[in-house]
Order: C-alpha cells, then sequence, then structure tokens
C-alpha cells in the first residue's frame, strides 16, 4: 500500500503536539499537551519554562499520539516538525525529535512553517476546500492576510506593523484583571458587553493598505482605563471587553473582505488562535454572505497551536517532492 503515514511535531510556543496522519488530510490522532497552567501566573508565555516543560513532555506525546492512531513506529512513513516561526528553545525540542526519528527509521523528513500550518488547519477542516482562496491568519504572534494560490504557494497582501491581533487580545484582558490567555476571556465578556458603549480609535493606515496596527487601539484602551480610575469612574468590564473586540473585528473584517474582492476569489478563509473569536466569525460570515463569499474556519482544536496541521503542510511538500535535510535549524523569526 502507497499511504503516507505522517508523524508531525508542534513545539514552537507553549503547546507540545503530535499527530499521526494518513495521507495529510485525514488526521488519526492529534495530541495537545498544553502548558497554559504553568505560564497563567506569569501572565504570559516564559521562554525557559516553555522549553523544559516540551522536553518533559514529547516523548510521552508522541507515545500517546502513535497509541490513539493505533500504529507503531514501523508504520511512519514521514516526520514532520514545525521549525519557525517561534521560540528557537521550544522549536528546538520538537525539531530535534523529529529529526531523530527520520534518522532511526531512515524515512524522509519536512520541516513546516508555523503560519503556513495555520493556514491549512482549514484542509483537514474541510475535505472539499482547495486553493484559491484569501486566508486570515491571526494568532498571538501573527496577523498575516495571505492569497493562496495553490499549495505551498502564497502572496502576503498584508500584516501587522505593532502587535499581533491576539497579542492585542491578551496585554488588554491583562489590563482588565483577566486571565491569560485573554482571547477567550474577552471573547466571552464581549457576548454581554455594548460593543457600542466606548468608541476606541481604529487603525486603516493609508488608504488601500491591508496592513494592521494595533497599538494604537492597545493603548486607549489602557488609557481609557487609567482615566476612569483617576476620575474614580466606575469601569464596565463587559462593555470595554465588547468596544474593544469591535474595534479589531471591524478592522480585520473590512480588509479581508477588500482583499477577498480585489482577487477574486469565491473562499474566504481564517486561521490561528483569534479565528476561535466568535465576534470575528459572525461579522466575517454575515459580510462574506452578503458578497456571495463562502467563509471557512477551522473547528476551535484546529484553530489553536496543533501537530496536524503542520502534518498537512509536510504532506502537500512531500508530494510535492520537497525534502528538508537533517541539518535544518529552527529559525525563531522565519517568514511564510
Ligand atoms: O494560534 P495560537 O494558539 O498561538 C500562536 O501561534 O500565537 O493563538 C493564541 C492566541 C492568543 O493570543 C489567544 O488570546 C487568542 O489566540 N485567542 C482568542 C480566542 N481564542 C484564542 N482571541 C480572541 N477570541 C478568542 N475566542
Ligand atoms: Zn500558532
Amino acid at each position: 500500500k502507497d499511504d503516507i503515514i505522517t508523524l508531525a511535531i508542534e513545539s514552537s510556543c507553549d503547546e507540545t503536539s503530535v499527530s499521526i496522519l494518513k495521507n495529510g488530510r485525514t488526521v488519526l490522532s492529534n495530541i495537545i499537551a498544553t502548558q497554559i497552567e504553568q505560564h497563567k501566573k506569569f501572565g504570559g508565555v516564559v521562554p525557559e519554562v516553555a522549553s523544559r516543560k516540551h522536553i518533559e513532555n514529547i516523548n510521552f506525546v508522541i507515545g500517546e499520539a502513535l497509541e490513539e492512531a493505533n500504529v507503531t513506529f514501523d508504520d511512519i512513513t514521514h516526520v514532520a516538525s514545525t521549525y519557525g516561526p517561534g521560540l528557537v528553545g521550544a522549536l528546538l525540542v520538537g525539531l530535534s525529535a523529529a529529526k531523530a526519528i527520520a534518522f532511526a527509521r531512515e524515512i524522509p523528513f519536512n520541516g513546516v512553517n508555523h503560519i503556513e500550518g495555520h493556514i491549512y488547519a482549514n484542509f483537514i477542516e474541510h475535505q472539499e476546500l482547495e486553493p484559491p482562496f484569501v486566508c486570515l491568519i491571526v494568532s498571538g504572534g501573527h496577523t498575516h492576510l495571505v492569497y493562496m494560490k495553490d499549495y505551498g504557494e502564497y502572496e502576503i497582501l498584508g500584516k501587522t506593523r505593532d502587535d499581533a491581533a491576539g497579542e492585542a487580545f491578551d496585554k488588554v484582558a491583562r489590563a482588565l484583571g483577566l486571565g491569560y490567555p485573554g482571547g477567550p476571556e474577552i471573547d466571552k465578556l464581549a457576548k454581554i458587553g455594548d460593543k457600542e458603549a466606548i468608541a476606541f480609535p481604529k487603525a486603516y493606515l493609508e488608504e488601500g493598505s491591508y496592513d494592521f496596527s494595533f497599538s494604537g487601539l492597545k493603548s486607549a484602551v489602557l488609557n481609557y482605563l487609567n482615566s476612569q480610575r483617576m476620575k474614580g469612574n466606575p469601569i464596565v468590564i463587559e462593555d470595554v471587553a465588547a468596544s474593544f473586540q469591535q474595534a479589531v473585528i471591524e478592522i480585520l473584517v473590512e480588509k479581508t473582505m477588500a482583499c477577498a474582492i480585489e482577487k477574486g476569489v469565491k473562499q474566504i478563509t481564517i486561521a490561528g488562535g483569534v479565528a476561535a473569536n466568535s465576534g470575528l466569525r459572525q461579522l466575517l460570515g454575515k459580510k462574506a454572505e452578503a458578497h456571495g463569499l463562502h467563509l471557512k474556519y477551522p473547528s476551535l482544536k484546529l484553530c489553536t497551536d496543533n501537530a496536524a496541521m503542520i502534518g498537512c503542510v509536510a504532506y502537500y511538500d512531500y508530494i510535492k517532492g520537497y525534502r528538508s535535510s537533517l541539518d535544518l535549524n529552527g529559525i525563531p523569526n522565519l517568514k511564510i
């Protein structure tokens, strides 16, 4: 039989994840060991702690992924790992494990760009999905608008000039005294708050630009909180959350729609942790429908970091004939 059975590893940030896939799009297992509890007390990911936790976890997670997929190392024909962007110490754990397996088993290895992985989560969720489409990638570290022409072919239409969308969610959440990660907390509160309560500024940048900037918005929220406190005025955190979230998603939606219309695509996808945001899904879905476009997004588990999406990219690279060498290094600032 010619099935390609990929063992894929993701360890670029605070999730140790291993997935086994059949022919790139059928997920046999997708184990995710999250370190959120370890980083919570610091209000963000501590790189040294992340690397150590990955080292402690990696072998167990590999074992669990094999067991859940009901396969052994003998069945694995292909290995993949994220090699950037991300925290270098964290990246090296998964990358070294993957290279060791490829070397020991004498099987091909593909290093994968994490951002590309987020896009491909959509291929796992939607088996019928094919390029071309415009994809909005919004995570804790990245905000990219990408035109995906074909597998492995991308045109970057815009990206953030300062904070990533998820970073803005996390920082505002922290200022509101909410837990980490902040995105899901703000999402929850926004549902009960008034999104028109406070008019926060939206940075659209120059006419026609598809770039983003969220640091001004973040500062505006912090200034608002400070001035309310100084004046002794009450702060309705549900309203702050809803108004902030609305400002973020209106910019994201407007620019994504403009890109899709300019490129003449019929489909829009979203990816990355912030793609889990219910307000974003709703507003973009509504706008897309009004223009006769289809919006697709991954389930919550596939939105945030996971190894299945990495294995999917590796499969398409593999069938195109690409192979990574075993001296591939981790690249913290790898570009798509
Ligand atoms: O893709 P991801 O798991 O990790 C990175 O590669 O960065 O994204 C994590 C980010 C965090 O900033 C988190 O606050 C945000 O995604 N996030 C959300 C939601 N769920 C996760 N942001 C807004 N709304 C959500 N429901
Ligand atoms: Zn990610």
